[in-house]
């Protein structure tokens, strides 16, 4: 039995929220010991060349990245590559700081192995955001910023705020995700339209050479996602993050009527929906695929589904950090087994091909 065995009915006892809290509060407590990160950086961090990939010309180490929602004030980049992980995504940042929706804002649902949020993009908004950033940028591993709207700023704005953070960040992460799918934030799915999308890429493209990237969620109908993946690429975004997290409620027999769900439920349809966007955009742009990964198994179903980058979060809560150096092991046997010698071999295998039909 690992040590996280052993305390996770402790953890499972307190509050996700305050969970979350006091590992956030050891993570910046030893930020600066190299003495007892060093070593756990040696035990937990999987650099094997068949995992390295350089994409967008940033260096991967391995593909297994830090999700969203995770590290909302970059306070934890360093714990990083001790966990294991060989990039991330901060945020979600806004212009201004915000406290979110009320607590509590988070639950479990722990036969599901599950978590349902509804946090509403709470951070400390861009400013001291970018200053905690400029002390540690560039880091050993690629930083993403995963970028969002205020509460209080209508849609109709909603491009200003997006130019705010890219123009206050982009010297201090190496590539942008917007966000328009968090089901938190009240409008900010109806972005998820033509219009929106062709001019916030202008916009965005005029500030910054960085790659931009967009997520999109999972409850859209499928001919709308196909839609705005070609949409989103034609428009100059440079990868697809699928997907966020589900307001499906059906897929737990006791949902709170609030927020996303994520974890092993949403492990399907985050699936399908990675199927559907590689057979629109795959060799075009990179795509990225999160949500309910949480096993070697299924992040090399998710490769060969089209993913070149992989996520994580709820699997951290249920797995414990051990859970990113078993997936990027399991991947190399995996690929090894299949006769691959490097993961860009695998990347897409099972993409189905487009039949050109001749008029
Ligand atoms: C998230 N997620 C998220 N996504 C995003 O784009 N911006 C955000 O701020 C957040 N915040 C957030 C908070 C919490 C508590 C959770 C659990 C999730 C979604 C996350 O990045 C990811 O897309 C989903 O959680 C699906 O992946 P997992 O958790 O099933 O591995």
């Amino acid at each position: 039995m690992s040590f996280f065995d052993t305390i996770k009915p402790l953890i499972y006892k307190t509050d996700p929220e305050i969970a979350h809290d006091i590992v956030e509060l050891i993570f910046k407590t030893v930020r600066r010991c190299p003495l007892f990160f060093n070593p756990l950086i040696e035990k937990n961090f999987v650099n094997d060349p068949m995992l390295n990939q350089k994409i967008w010309n940033l260096e991967f180490k391995n593909p297994i990245g830090v999700a969203a929602g995770f590290d909302k004030n970059a306070t934890m980049i360093p714990a990083w590559p001790v966990l294991g992980f060989g990039w991330g995504e901060i945020g979600a940042v806004t212009p201004k700081p915000q406290p979110g929706n009320e607590k509590p804002r988070s639950w479990r649902h722990i036969k599901y192995e599950a978590i349902q949020n509804a946090y509403g993009f709470n951070n400390e908004g861009v400013e001291v955001i970018k200053k905690r950033l400029e002390k540690i940028y560039p880091f050993v591993l690629p930083i993403g910023a995963n970028i969002g709207k205020n509460k209080t700023t209508p849609e109709d704005k909603a491009i200003e705020d997006y130019k705010i953070l890219v123009e206050k960040l982009k010297d201090v992460v190496d590539f942008f995700v917007i966000n328009i799918s968090s089901p938190n934030t009240p409008g900010l799915r109806d972005l998820l339209n033509a219009q929106f999308i062709s001019t916030l890429f202008k916009e965005l493209k005029n500030k910054t050479d960085k790659p931009i990237l967009i997520k999109f969620s999972p409850d859209m109908e499928d001919e709308d996602i196909i839609n705005l993946a070609n949409l989103s690429v034609l428009h100059g975004a440079d990868g697809i993050i699928v997907t966020n997290t589900t307001v499906n409620y059906d897929l737990i027999d006791t949902p709170i009527k609030k927020g996303g769900i994520s974890g092993k439920p949403l492990a399907q349809r985050s699936y399908e929906v990675l199927r559907l966007i590689a057979g629109e955009v795959f060799g075009k742009v990179p795509i990225i695929s999160v949500g309910g990964i949480d096993s070697a198994e299924e992040a090399y179903k998710r490769i060969k589904a089209g993913a070149s980058l992989l996520q994580i979060y709820t699997a951290i809560i249920y797995k414990g950090p051990g859970i990113v150096k078993e997936i990027n092991e399991g991947l190399i046997k995996f690929l090894k087994k299949d006769g691959f010698s490097h993961i860009s071999e695998a990347i897409g295998v099972e993409v189905p091909k487009k039949i050109e039909h001749k008029a």
